[in-house]
């Protein structure tokens, strides 16, 4: 055969690879209102930057007719491609063939770019579609799991691992994107669980739908298992895009840095007026993140989740942070279970990664209460005071009003090694608010206090002394009580100033977080 001819050849050969399960299966993808693998990968990945690997592979299965069943490349798409020009390694389920069911072959390519990814330095982005374990393979399947997961653990922590679900996602298929550091779904498309309705009718006699059991917005606010929802392929697509910004290639790099315009002495006079003069009024913290933080922008993460506490990313002077900040306008701003796993979670990503903590504090304390109680609020707030402890990476912490008992310990106080610690003039760092403090304190004497005046006066009393940040300044735990207008400003001084910061922990294997 001439080399022309050869050449013809290998175009063909990709040419039948590229359309996977064929045209009709593409127009049922279509029909759906969902991208092919590849159609997914053009959208995620820079113009004309995707590399792509085995493009020949097949299954060597034969059981249940699939020897007559081969389609180059089989199930999955792999490779790798750039996002804004920086290296990321991808795969993408191929629904039209076999469902994206997962075989020895599909594993086996999906592992090459895991394996890739980690000694490279480079995230990986996995795309699923698939209808799970691939049945007629039997234990190879299960055999192409676990060597998944296996490598989803030891990537943990090495390079951020993102997946997006943009179809099924079922049984024992759900728990490599759980290993991975966020989950991305889009609203009607994907779902997740670990046993379909049917299944779930059998035993539990439970009637559910497939969005109900598992859909994006379910495991969003309820579960907290996917971190963002967007409403479309497309937008959850783009929001990887932007969320790879923010995050450095591996644990060996520094948090990524742009060129920032906007001025970083930037004031602003709102932030004076923002906290109510009531302690008991709410305010919205979301405004001040946006205030401060380089062109008022702020990707959250898990939004629908526990808005107590708001988590996300954003930027001082180009250098990205992450923010863990109280809600005070959703209960209060209370640290309960579902907070501080979210939380904690945040601040261990970031930690791993290099990326500098910025916490703001107005919290009231733990939920108290026998729900929670039941539930384990002891073990899960611990996780949160562990994550913080743990947390190496520089650390800046503003109090804007209320920081009380184990919640201002907790919220990255000095306590917990934090690096520079300021308070607004209208913090108030006690062991408790002023009424639960009156109330235990004076129980006896204020039992002939018919109208009440005398526990106010004790309260006031109470404020006046301890509902400010002037004893924990006299400690020195606040380093400076500072302007609220200021802090966009403190806050990148402080950033600079801890760019050589370097910090250990006692060598050990791994610690054991109360899980
Ligand atoms: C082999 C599969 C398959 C699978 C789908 N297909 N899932 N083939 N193994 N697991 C095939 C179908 O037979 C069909 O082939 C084609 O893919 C498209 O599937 P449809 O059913 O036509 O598509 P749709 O109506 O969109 O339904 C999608 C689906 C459904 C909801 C995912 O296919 C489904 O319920 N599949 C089984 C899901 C499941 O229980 N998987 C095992 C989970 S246990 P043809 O040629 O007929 O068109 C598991 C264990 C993992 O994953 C353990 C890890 C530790």
């Amino acid at each position: 055969m001439s080399m022309h001819k050869k050449i013809d050849e290998l175009i063909n050969k990709r040419q039948e690879a590229r359309l996977g399960g064929g045209e009709k299966r593409i127009e049922k993808q279509h029909a759906k209102g969902k991208y092919t693998a590849r159609e997914r990968l053009e959208m995620l990945l820079d113009q004309d930057s995707f590399e792509e690997f085995d493009m020949f592979v097949t299954h060597r299965a034969t059981d249940f007719g699939l020897d007559k069943k081969h389609f180059s490349g089989d199930a999955v798409v792999t490779g790798y491609g750039t996002i804004n020009g920086r290296l990321v390694y991808v795969f993408a389920q191929n629904f039209t063939v076999l469902g994206g069911s997962l075989g020895e072959a599909v594993s086996n390519k999906i592992c090459k770019v895991m394996d890739k990814a980690i000694k490279n330095g480079a995230p990986v982005i996995g795309i699923n579609d698939s209808g799970g374990a691939r049945i007629q393979e039997g234990v190879m399947s299960l055999f192409g799991y676990g060597e998944i997961f296996q490598r989803n653990v030891e990537a943990s922590g090495v390079i951020p691992q993102i997946s997006l679900i943009l179809g099924p996602c079922a049984g024992g298929a759900v728990y490599s994107p759980a290993i991975t550091d966020f989950v991305v779904m889009a609203k009607d498309s994907s779902y997740m669980f670990i046993t379909g309705p049917k299944v779930v009718k059998t035993v539990t006699n439970e009637d559910v739908t497939v969005e109900e059991l598992g859909g994006a917005m379910m495991h969003a606010s309820q579960s907290g298992v996917a971190h963002f929802v967007r409403e479309s392929e497309e937008n959850a697509l783009f929001l990887i895009r932007k969320l790879i910004s923010y995050i450095p290639q591996n644990n060996f790099e520094d948090t990524p840095r742009v060129s920032c315009k906007d001025p970083i002495d930037r004031m602003s006079d709102e932030l004076n007026d923002i906290i109510p003069e009531s302690p008991n009024k709410p305010y919205n913290m979301k405004q001040i993140i946006l205030d401060i933080a380089d062109n008022n922008e702020f990707l959250e993460v898990s939004k629908s989740y526990a808005p107590n506490i708001i988590v996300g990313f954003a930027r001082f002077n180009g250098k990205s942070v992450g923010i863990v900040a109280n809600q005070p306008s959703y209960l209060a701003g209370v640290l309960d279970i579902k907070a501080s796993i979210k939380a904690a979670r945040f601040v261990r990503f970031c930690d791993a990664f290099n990326i500098p903590l910025v916490t703001l504090v107005d919290v009231p304390g733990f939920m108290p209460g026998t729900s929670q109680e039941y539930d384990g609020i002891i073990a899960h707030g611990a996780k949160l005071i562990y994550a913080y402890a743990e947390a190496t990476v520089p650390k800046i912490t503003i109090i804007t009003r209320k920081a009380y008992g184990g919640a201002y310990i907790v919220m990255s106080s000095k306590h917990l090694k934090s690096d520079i610690n300021y308070a607004w003039p209208t913090s108030e760092i006690a062991v408790m608010g002023a009424k639960g403090a009156v109330e235990i304190l004076y129980r006896k004497q204020l039992q002939d206090d018919v109208n009440g005046e005398k526990e106010k006066k004790l309260q006031d009393e109470y404020r006046e002394k301890f509902a400010n940040p002037y004893i924990a300044a006299s400690n020195g735990f606040v380093d400076d009580i500072i302007e609220p207008k200021n802090s966009r400003f403190r806050i990148i001084r402080a950033l600079e100033s801890l760019t050589n910061k370097k910090e250990s922990r006692p060598m050990k294997k791994h610690g054991n977080i109360p899980l």
